[in-house]
């Protein structure tokens, strides 16, 4: 049952607490939003959900940080710019540039194909590029072409920070609104930027307000076969040779600041972060999805039946272990955090314009820079950096 709702966009509501102008935030929306939904309790938890993904124009709350991004970018006349994603940021990226005219190339994993959708791949305005190689492979080659084209990349680090700040806003109406608080806030986690995001807004919030919202305890989830988070913290590994349940949740190697961070988050707010065997995400699963569905959150399906899309099912999945572990206690309310999982199979076929070998993958991006700036108008702020 939905339970908290806003009408207009979350971003532009809130843009007064980002850097960037909010006229420029006007130009980039897309009417980013978000709402909460009560389960059933579990073990006597009291669960909410926070769905990210129904009213978003890509599905997963990657829209808010495209909106933000976006909107960046246009203050910063950037008419050009090159990024990486396993498809959820690409996909939000895709449709934010080509509404504000921006012009952007994106690189993702194979594993990740099935994930963009073929409609955003057609805008003029983006040249998608498959590299089989691995993230972090792909992140150092993006690294050192933006250095030699001087085409910045985008999102970055600060722009994930401030879109996800949103969330705490966002969840300071609603516990106003709704009158309650959450003692938990779940999310499955790949870089955890979403969580970083959120809690730098909790603190931004209690600096001048702390009775305006609780500091709820972190838990962050990986799946089996991606679990740098869990090892780096707890020393705990999962099986490096597990499946790849979710190839969203990719990110296997970690900075030390990121480290760092996830060490202060949840040391802040007495928080953790685990993994779930692939036979036990296997076994909570069906019953995320039935919980999901009797309250009226869509769980979309491919053709062969499998979800399409399993990071927001892992925090839910994550949340139902936790508390059959007694880590959550009965009488504490968790808030789980479904970043993606609604937006059905798009039609048609995705091709990347694109694929390269790791060793071609410099000049491929070359290329798809030059014959994507063919079509921007040559604005100052990219020429400049050229
Ligand atoms: C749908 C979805 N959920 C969760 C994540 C994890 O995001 P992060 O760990 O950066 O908060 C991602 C992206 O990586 C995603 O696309």
């Amino acid at each position: 049952m939905e339970i908290y709702a806003q009408g207009t966009s979350v971003i532009e509501r809130y843009a007064a607490h980002l850097d960037t102008a909010p006229e420029l935030i006007r130009r980039a929306s897309l009417q980013e939003s978000g709402r909460i939904v009560q389960l059933p309790p579990h073990h006597e938890v009291p669960l909410d959900v926070l769905d990210l993904s129904t009213a978003n124009t890509t599905g997963t709350f990657k829209s808010w940080l495209a909106c933000v991004t976006v909107a960046r970018c246009l203050g910063e006349d950037q008419a050009l710019i090159l990024g990486q994603s396993s498809g959820n940021t690409a996909n939000a990226m895709a449709a934010y540039t080509a509404h504000a005219g921006i012009h952007a190339v994106f690189l993702h994993p194979p594993a990740s194909r099935r994930r963009i959708v073929p409609r955003l791949a057609r805008a003029g305005t983006v040249r998608f590029i498959e590299i089989d190689a691995s993230e972090q492979h792909i992140k150092a080659t993006m690294a050192a072409c933006a250095r030699t084209s001087g085409i910045p990349v985008a999102p970055t680090q600060r722009d994930q920070d401030e879109a996800n700040k949103m969330r705490a806003y966002f969840l300071r109406d609603a516990a106003r609104e709704l009158g309650r608080q959450w003692d938990w806030h779940v999310q499955a986690i790949s870089s955890a930027f979403g969580p970083f995001g959120f809690y730098k807004g909790v603190q931004e919030i209690r600096r001048t307000d702390r009775a305006a919202m609780r500091v709820p305890r972190f838990l962050g989830i990986q799946q089996e076969a991606v679990t740098p988070f869990v090892q780096a913290l707890t020393g705990r590994k999962g099986d490096p040779d597990a499946d790849m349940v979710e190839p969203t949740l990719f990110r296997r190697a970690l900075t030390d600041e990121l480290v760092q961070r996830m060490r202060r988050l949840c040391a802040a707010s007495r928080g953790t972060v685990r993994h779930l065997t692939n036979t036990r995400y296997r076994r909570l699963e069906p019953h995320a999805i039935t919980m999901l569905q009797e309250a009226g959150v869509t769980v979309a399906r491919d053709s062969d039946g499998q979800p399409r899309e399993r990071a927001g099912l892992y925090s839910l999945a994550g949340t139902l272990d936790a508390i059959e572990q007694e880590l959550i206690r009965p009488g504490e309310r968790v808030l789980a955090v479904y970043t993606g999982g609604s937006a059905p199979p798009p039609p048609g076929t995705y091709r990347p314009h694109w694929r390269a070998r790791p060793d071609e993958a410099p000049d491929t991006i070359s290329r798809a820079l030059a014959e994507v700036w063919r079509g921007t108008d040559g604005r100052r702020g990219a020429e400049g950096r050229r």
